[in-house]
């Protein structure tokens, strides 16, 4: 099979690359790419640590092919950045209320918010928790991490 000549922007660096047509989003970044914090947790849509922006919009990585990042632009975890270049302001406020445990979920968790927070600036707890229910988290009990996703909202609209 022919490999595709793929063009898209990743993490704010424009990128050209020939890869096979079969290869997954998800593999292309953490293999092809060597970006780690992209988690593979159960590979088939259920988890939420895999999750990516795709032109904005947070999507499995797992279920999508390398081929239809194809003229977009694609944002993982390492290219979440705060204004100064520094930690996002997700990152910290994870941090600070304590929302990381062993932190495979927690890329998932601040690429899912962050999409949010995006699109619906002034999200109410309840729209959180919604856009949250697709990332499993074994280890937080979740508390301190709409806590934190709270006040990452209230810092951004202060
Ligand atoms: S690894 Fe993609 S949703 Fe679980
Ligand atoms: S912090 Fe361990 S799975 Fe969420």
């Amino acid at each position: 099979m022919r490999p595709f000549a793929l063009k898209c922007k990743v993490n704010g660096l424009d990128m050209e690359r020939e890869i096979p047509s079969s290869r997954s989003l998800l593999d292309f970044i953490r293999e092809d790419l060597g970006l780690k914090g992209t988690k593979e947790g159960c590979g088939e849509g259920e988890c939420g640590a895999c999750l990516v922006l795709l032109d904005g919009k947070a999507v499995n990585s797992c279920l999508m092919m390398a081929v239809q990042l194809h003229g977009k632009e694609l944002v993982t975890i390492e290219g979440l950045k705060g204004k100064d270049g520094g930690l996002h302001p997700l990152q910290k406020t994870f941090m600070e209320e304590g929302a990381v445990q062993c932190g495979f979920c927690t890329p998932g968790l601040i690429v899912a918010s962050e999409a949010l927070l995006r699109r619906k600036p002034d999200a109410t707890l309840e729209d959180i928790k919604q856009e949250l229910t697709g990332n499993l988290c074994r280890c937080t009990g979740y508390e301190k991490v709409l806590s934190a996703v709270e006040k990452a909202r209230d810092e951004r609209n202060a």
